[in-house]
């Protein structure tokens, strides 16, 4: 096959080196000159784990290249898909970027060639494409042409694996009156193991939107969940272990903390309780589910603020600043907001991230924010760590040592990445989400281990734990798991 990928961001790149990696010839193409110039150097535009390498191999074996807008490349393709950018950069949805697109593109477009929409777009737009579509090529002189959706459930930090190893590929169909459309994705994907569930364009749209709600509630979910813990003295995470080994429920996506961020799910959810309110039929779940999302992050201001006592005159040690690891990118990052709360509250706020581009971003978006580039230099002589992104690195700092190189060995967990035990053997505060339960039981023998002068484990130590069960390890498997 051979197929155009419109748009080289995080969807259009993964799925134009994707198909490449299928055996398919592929043309990516992206209106961004210096996007353009930096992937045929070989450079990739953002962070993502294994994509440089997918890439190289699909240039290398001929299968895949890079352009500027060519009509010539877009009238050789069996299909289009088209991945540009939706958001308004406002929190809502713009669809003047993918109109202006299609304007150029559907007229170009070979009478026999599909176009298949990936980016993620409002329903009700969808729901109209196939008639935006036709008019255009109408317009042109040209005759009609399927008008497919194709919906992406890639996770950044895990895009690779779960493009070229889906749960599920969803077709929607707009307009396929020969079913053309439908055997041409098929064609692309014929590689692929998992289910193909052919339905409505809108359905297709629904499903992606349904989808993030449902991660989104989860999340909202397990942070109410935890706020029980709390309460009552229970532990989160045998909590969540003994529920998810019911099949209806499952293990994933129930993790507390800060709270989910990123360009998908919070986006979704507002611009769903927005919409549901202006047709009429308001959505009280995932207003609340937005709600306790935001709340999150206040919970952790809360929790800093309580184990300081006062921020002002504070050094607070941020570690962390993208949205999950394994990323650069700092969409919706809770990070921003609780930076920019605690130097309100007069702390002087210090923060490390492993990337480059998100400590750079991070320090233009939020005033006031010191960034540094190693985590040692942002935690000497805090009052208190705040761990906000779940970097692998951060369970294998020497907390032993760190115990004596802060102010006080304080840390609050906004992902319950660490290791509590191994943490309060070092002398450390530790405050996490939902888990007091596990806290209450550590406690008598983090005592005992400071009493003795003991060695501090640290988290990648395996130290010896309660039980059977080991503690929960830093971002052992990616979150989605
Ligand atoms: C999401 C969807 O998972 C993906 O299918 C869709 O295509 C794009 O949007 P992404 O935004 O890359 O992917 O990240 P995801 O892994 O879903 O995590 C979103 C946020 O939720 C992150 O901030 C993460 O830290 C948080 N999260 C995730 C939790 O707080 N708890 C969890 O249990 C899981």
């Amino acid at each position: 096959m051979r197929a155009t990928v419109i748009g080289l961001g995080y969807v259009g790149l993964v799925t134009a080196a994707g198909v490449a990696e299928w055996g398919h010839d592929v043309v990516g193409i992206d209106g961004d000159e210096r996007r353009v110039r930096a992937l045929k150097a070989g450079r990739m535009p953002i962070h993502e784990p294994g994509l440089q390498d997918l890439v190289a191999a699909g240039v290398a074996a001929g299968k895949l290249r890079f352009s500027a807008p060519s009509a010539t490349a877009i009238a050789a393709a069996q299909v289009v898909f088209v991945a540009v950018g939706t958001h308004d950069g406002n929190g809502g949805w713009q669809t003047a970027t993918i109109r202006r697109a299609l304007a150029s593109i559907v007229p170009a477009m070979s009478d026999d060639a599909t176009l298949a929409i990936r980016s993620t777009l409002p329903p009700d737009f969808i729901r109209q494409l196939p008639w935006v579509v036709n008019a255009i090529r109408q317009e042109a002189g040209r005759r009609p042409i399927p008008v497919m959706s194709n919906p992406e459930f890639t996770r950044e930090g895990s895009a690779v694996r779960d493009f070229l190893e889906p749960d599920r590929v969803v077709i929607g169909v707009g307009h396929d009156p020969h079913g053309r459309g439908e055997s041409m994705l098929r064609k692309v994907y014929r590689r692929v193991e998992a289910p193909v569930l052919v339905m409505g364009a809108t359905d297709a749209a629904l499903t992606k939107l349904g989808a993030n709600l449902f991660l989104a509630t989860k999340i909202s979910f397990a942070n109410e969940l935890a706020q029980l813990c709390d309460a009552y003295g229970a532990d989160i995470n045998d909590v969540v272990a003994g529920m998810s080994h019911d099949s209806r429920i499952g293990g994933g996506f129930l993790r507390p903390g800060i709270g989910f961020g990123g360009s998908c799910l919070p986006h979704q959810v507002a611009m769903t309780v927005r919409e549901s309110e202006e047709m009429g039929t308001p959505s009280p779940l995932f207003a609340a589910v937005e709600t306790v999302n935001h709340r999150q992050r206040e919970l952790f201001v809360e929790r800093i603020v309580r184990a300081v006592g006062d921020l002002s005159g504070s050094r607070i040690a941020l570690l962390g600043l993208t949205f999950k690891p394994d990323t650069d990118d700092l969409r919706e990052a809770p990070a921003l907001e609780i930076a920019s709360a605690l130097i309100a509250g007069g702390a002087t706020v210090v923060a490390y991230d492993p990337m480059p581009k998100a400590r750079s971003g991070a320090a233009e978006a939020v005033a006031g924010l010191i960034v540094v580039d190693n985590a040692m230099k942002a935690i000497v002589g805090a009052d208190a760590i705040g761990l906000v992104t779940e970097w692998k690195e951060f369970g294998q700092l020497p907390w032993g040592a760190i115990a004596s190189a802060v102010a006080r060995p304080v840390i609050v967990d906004g992902r319950n990445a660490l290791d509590p035990e191994a943490l309060m053997a070092a002398g450390f505060e530790y405050i996490g989400f939902g888990r007091a339960g596990e806290i209450q039981a550590l406690a008598p023998r983090a005592v005992a281990a400071a009493a003795s002068g003991a060695e501090a484990p640290t988290p990648d130590a395996e130290p010896a734990r309660r039980g059977s069960r080991r503690g929960t390890p830093i971002q052992a498997k990616p979150s989605g798991a």
